[in-house]
C-alpha cells in the first residue's frame, strides 16, 4: 500500500528540513551574539578588523578562520584566541593586553618574534573585536 508510506516519507522529510533550518539559524544566531559580545567588550568593530586583520598582513603568519589567505605558520593559530588565560603566554588575555599586543608586541617583550606593524590604536581594538568573535 504506497499511500500511507508516501505519506510517511514526506512528513520525514519536511521534520528533516526544519530540523537542518533549525539548525542552520541557531548557528546564525550563535555567531551573531559572539559578533556582538566582541564589540561590546572592546568596542570595536569586528567587521571592520576583519577587513584590517587582512590589509596589515597578519595572515602571512598565522592561520586566522574567516581571513581570506590567512594560513600562516610562524605564529601560533588564533582560532579559538577568545577563549585563551594568556595571549602569547605572557599577559592575561583582557581586551586592552590584547590591543596592546598587536599595537607594540615588542612593548610586551622585546624578544618576541612578532614584529612591530605599527599597527594604530584603533585598528588595534578593531582588529582585537574580530579575533574575539574566534572562540
Ligand atoms: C612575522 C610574523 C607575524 C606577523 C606578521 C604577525 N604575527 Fe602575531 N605572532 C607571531 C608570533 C611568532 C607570535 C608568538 C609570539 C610569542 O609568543 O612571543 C605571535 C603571537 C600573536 C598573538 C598571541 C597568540 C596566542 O596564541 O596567544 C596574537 C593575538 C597575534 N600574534 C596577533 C597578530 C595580529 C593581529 C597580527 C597582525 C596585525 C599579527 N599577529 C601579525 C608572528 C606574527
Amino acid at each position: 500500500m504506497p499511500g500511507p508510506s508516501r505519506v510517511f516519507l514526506c512528513v520525514l522529510a519536511a521534520t528533516t528540513l526544519a530540523g537542518a533550518a533549525a539548525i542552520g539559524a541557531d548557528a546564525l544566531q550563535r555567531r551573531r551574539q559572539a559578533w556582538d559580545q566582541a564589540a561590546a567588550l572592546t568596542l570595536g568593530d569586528p567587521a571592520l578588523g576583519q577587513g584590517k586583520i587582512a590589509a596589515y598582513g597578519c595572515g602571512a603568519c598565522h592561520e586566522i578562520p574567516g581571513v581570506d589567505g590567512a594560513s600562516g605558520r610562524v605564529g601560533p593559530p588564533l582560532k579559538g584566541i577568545a577563549g585563551r588565560a594568556y595571549i602569547a603566554g605572557r599577559l592575561n588575555n583582557t581586551p586592552s593586553n590584547l590591543e596592546a599586543w598587536i599595537a607594540h608586541p615588542r612593548r610586551v617583550d622585546p624578544q618576541t618574534a612578532m614584529p612591530e606593524l605599527g599597527v594604530d590604536p584603533r585598528d588595534a581594538r578593531d582588529i582585537a573585536a574580530y579575533l574575539y568573535t574566534l572562540r
